[in-house]
């Protein structure tokens, strides 16, 4: 194998007080590994800036590990296999995998994913783009596709509500729940994507939570019969205005609380009344319980998206070093779709 010469990386700098900032973050240059017996090395296409990142760079993380001050930055990336000491590898195949803030990553070819752990998951080029790997046919897509139909398997007729509405999650298990008869109002942060949604994902409805101060009242609007499903992915009071209109019966999904993640704690009511008069469900989700079944949803998704049932953005800037930046702005939602940041030469 020639030398490859250096490579950039992120390497996690102080704890973020609130919102992180770019000086959170320490670029550094370091030499391309080289693979050792039962290794592959991979380079980066894309890498992802997702909401799960944040809680991580807690001193104690609320779920998986924590990253050590001074470590790399622990992110998800698709890239290609530019060198295998891996029988089960062959060099120009792509995978995606959480190998971190960094241009190429060493990887023992593990599968396993539970917890945030490095395992990785071959990519197939035939389903999608391979930048997908890290949105609707990644880790994002397998979360809608179980959260909605394995927890709040929806009825044609009912109405789902989702918050983050067009984001990677939330969009695409809001078209999910209309292409199984689902009536579906999302909770966004602006009119773009109140606009987005409506318009180009056919949500019957959709509410700017910055542009009204009853967010609960226009919720009862936008769903006069009551919320059937709420997929939640902000917490705080955004999930405190969805539980006053439960109906009867109502599955709430828990699969995020991005409200908190930068450590605001909002004084929110107890969710047990409203659950409680509604005899209404509330369950908590995590993508890693459904890591043997992520191929059902790659393909149902992939299968929707080619009958054209089904559509996606992306948010994509371009270069390394703009990971921060990217990162900062999705949480301040900046982002359609899916966040990404593109590697020179990518696919
Ligand atoms: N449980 C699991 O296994 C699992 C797996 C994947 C993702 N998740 C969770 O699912 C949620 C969505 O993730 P994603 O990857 O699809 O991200 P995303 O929706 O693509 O991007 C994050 C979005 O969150 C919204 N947001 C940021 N701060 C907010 C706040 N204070 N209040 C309300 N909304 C806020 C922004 O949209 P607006 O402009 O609309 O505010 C932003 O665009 C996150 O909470 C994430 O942690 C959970």
């Amino acid at each position: 194998m020639t030398n490859l010469g250096t490579m950039k990386r992120f390497l996690l700098a102080r704890r973020p007080a609130g919102m992180p900032v770019e000086e959170d973050f320490q670029l550094g240059e370091v030499p391309v590994p080289q693979p050792e017996a039962g290794q592959l090395l991979v380079r980066a296409h894309y890498i992802s800036v997702d909401p799960l990142q944040r809680p991580r760079m807690q001193e104690s993380s609320s779920y998986g590990q924590t990253i050590p001050l001074g470590g790399l930055v622990v992110g998800r990336m698709v890239g290609e296999v530019i060198e295998s000491r891996n029988p089960a590898y062959r060099e120009g195949e792509f995978v995606e995998g959480m190998l971190g803030w960094q241009e190429y990553a060493l990887s023992d070819g593990g599968t396993h994913k539970a917890e945030y752990a490095p395992g990785l998951t071959r990519v197939d080029p035939a389903l999608g783009p391979i930048s997908t790997a890290l949105g609707i046919l990644g880790m994002p897509g397998v979360t809608a596709y179980f959260s909605l139909l394995d927890l709040g398997r929806p009825q044609p007729g009912e109405t789902v509500v989702i918050s983050t509405a067009a984001g990677t999650v939330g969009s695409l298990a809001g078209q999910i729940a209309r292409i199984h008869g689902c009536r579906v109002v999302g909770i966004c942060g602006s009119e773009e994507k109140r606009r987005y949604v409506v318009d180009e994902l056919g949500f019957a409805g959709a509410v700017n939570y910055n542009a009204t101060s009853d967010l609960a009242g226009e919720i009862r609007r936008l769903c006069p019969g009551g919320v059937d499903i709420y997929l939640d992915h902000v917490g705080g009071a955004t999930r405190e205005a969805v539980l006053t209109n439960l109906q009867l019966r109502a599955r709430v999904v828990l699969v995020g609380y991005i409200s908190g993640v930068n450590g605001a704690r909002p004084t929110v009511a107890d969710p047990a009344i409203p659950l409680m008069s509604r005899r209404a469900r509330m369950e908590g989700f995590i993508v890693y319980d459904y890591e043997d079944r992520a191929d059902e949803a790659r393909q149902a998704i992939a299968g929707w998206l080619q009958e054209g049932k089904l559509s996606y953005r992306e948010t994509i800037v371009d270069g390394f070093e703009e990971l921060p930046r990217a990162f900062i702005s999705m949480l301040n939602g900046g982002n359609i779709g899916k966040q990404l940041v593109r590697m020179a030469g990518a696919r």
